[in-house]
């Protein structure tokens, strides 16, 4: 079953994509003690969270006493129904928005002086690339935006290309390319400043299944090669599996979370390179085992049809 409730990313979601957190962090100044070192800190640590929604028609609580650590390098995805806090919990973690109450710090700092320091990058639903920039132009706008000199500049976007496949479409324009090709320009635009964290919202949403398949190996692998730690909202229960570490399981609104699953997929697809993500764990007991949980998770157990996700 597919939901056909999904949400198009917000105005704000979709500028923030546009805009590389180098440029946004250009117009504003560094703070004093950016350059504090938070080694061993976990990538996000989230705290006794609540956000209340302030609207016309009263007040809307988003998301309900969340606590939610994820270590450096480790893969969690967010699932559970449309309007349950997934993309609120995103923004707070991405300091686009503010806890009403609790803390959100990202390794170890707070919200804000991470983003400063750009150590998350971000992909969401939509590309949101610059139509008249090559591939490779969009690439390095983060870059330039910084001043990288351009022969680092040109040695990163290569190595970036080929981590996601489109050396050959260096230098075409986004119009040129599939939904899919979008997508992994933009994730190889959120890798360019070799980000600790990428904070990705529902980036697979609009791409067909196969596409879809493949840009999960994909981002399986270049997660395993970065070494990034990744938090990824989904509908998509398989999705959720293939990809994650843990999969948080989140209650409708206001939002909780209703059960932290850990991924069991045999060794190999529990050590640091991931190495035993490949297609062939689609079709293991073990994958479909986990699926089981999640959707359990998601509905009590047993279930006879999974509503407001994606079962297949
Ligand atoms: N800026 C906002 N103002 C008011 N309500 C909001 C705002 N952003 C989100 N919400 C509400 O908060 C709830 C959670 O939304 P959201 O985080 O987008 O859910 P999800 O991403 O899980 O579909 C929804 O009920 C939504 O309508
Ligand atoms: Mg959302």
């Amino acid at each position: 079953m597919t939901d056909t409730g999904r949400d198009e990313p917000s105005r704000a979601e979709r500028s923030l994509a546009e805009r590389s957190p180098a440029e946004r962090s250009l117009a504003e100044p560094v703070e004093a003690g950016s350059l504090r070192q938070a080694q061993g800190a976990p990538a996000v640590e989230i705290t006794g969270v609540d956000k209340v929604f302030d609207t016309r028609s009263g007040d809307v609580q988003a998301l309900e006493a969340i606590d939610l650590t994820i270590a450096a390098g480790e893969f969690v995805s967010l699932i559970g129904p449309s309007g349950c806090g997934k993309s609120t919990l995103m923004r707070l973690v991405a300091d686009l928005d503010e806890p009403s109450t609790g803390t959100v710090t990202v390794f170890g700092k707070t919200a804000k002086q991470a983003r400063l320091d750009q150590d998350y990058g971000i992909a969401f639903q939509q590309a949101g690339l610059l139509p008249w920039r090559t591939v490779a132009d969009n690439v390095a706008l983060p870059l330039e935006v910084h001043g990288v000199a351009s022969a680092t500049r040109r040695d990163r976007v290569a190595h970036l290309l080929d981590m996601v496949g489109l050396t050959e479409f260096a230098d075409r324009y986004p119009d040129q390319l599939s939904g899919g090709m979008q997508q992994r320009v933009a994730i190889a635009r959120a890798l360019a400043e070799q980000p600790r964290l990428l904070l990705m919202d529902e980036p697979f949403g609009a791409l067909d299944e196969m596409t879809r398949e493949k840009m999960q190996a994909d981002l399986v692998r270049i997660a395993g090669e970065t070494g990034a730690a990744v938090v990824f909202v989904t509908h998509s229960i398989p999705e959720a599996v293939f990809l994650s570490d843990r999969v948080v399981v989140m209650s409708p609104r206001p939002g909780r979370i209703r059960e932290i699953v850990t991924m069991e997929l045999g060794p190999d697809a529990s050590s640091g390179t991931r190495a035993g993500r490949t297609e062939g764990l689609r079709e293991e007991r073990a994958f479909f085992d986990m699926v089981t949980a999640v959707r359990e998770a998601l509905h009590g157990a047993p279930v006879a049809g999974a509503r407001g996700v994606e079962t297949r």
